[in-house]
């Protein structure tokens, strides 16, 4: 079973970026993490971070066909203006969870629209780390379930 995981544009920043909003988990770190989660739910990860838009729309195009469980995507100020992404994945086979760090709801107003809600699967936001773990497991739970 392999799921992606997309982190967007200052993803990589992790730790060092606004800690007090993102915490100072690192990006390694939270892909270590996940990475052992995975293992615990026999899933294969995959992992991409890019602070391209175009790169990103790549890369969720390049999951197309590959018989995917899903991916996991954070994209990052992405999520407030890109129809682009909203479009790359409808265009894909597999479901995308979205997922937030923050609780974007709770900061500035014009982080409460995402343009990628609407083609997600569902939206995690808020729950620091633990949103990437929580999505990692709907997404092998839901597979799972399919067969
Ligand atoms: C973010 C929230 C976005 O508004 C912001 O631009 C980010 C990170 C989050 O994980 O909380 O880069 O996606």
């Amino acid at each position: 079973m392999e799921i992606w995981v997309l982190n967007g544009p200052n993803l990589n920043m992790l730790g060092i970026r606004e800690p007090d909003i993102y915490g100072r988990m690192t990006l390694a770190d939270l892909n270590a993490m996940l990475t052992e989660t995975a293992r615990e739910l026999g899933a294969h990860l995959d992992f991409f971070q890019s602070n391209h838009e175009g790169a990103l729309i790549d890369r969720i195009h390049a999951g197309y066909g590959r018989g995917l469980a899903g991916a996991i995507l954070n994209p990052g100020g992405l999520t407030h203006t890109s129809i682009a992404l909203h479009d790359a994945i409808k265009a894909v086979d597999y479901p995308v969870v979205e997922v937030h760090l923050s609780n974007v709801a709770r900061r500035e107003p014009w982080r409460s629209h995402s343009y990628v809600a609407a083609a997600a699967v569902g939206t995690i936001a808020g729950l620091g780390w633990r949103g990437y773990e929580l999505a990692l497991r709907y997404l092998v739970g839901v597979a799972a379930e399919r067969g």
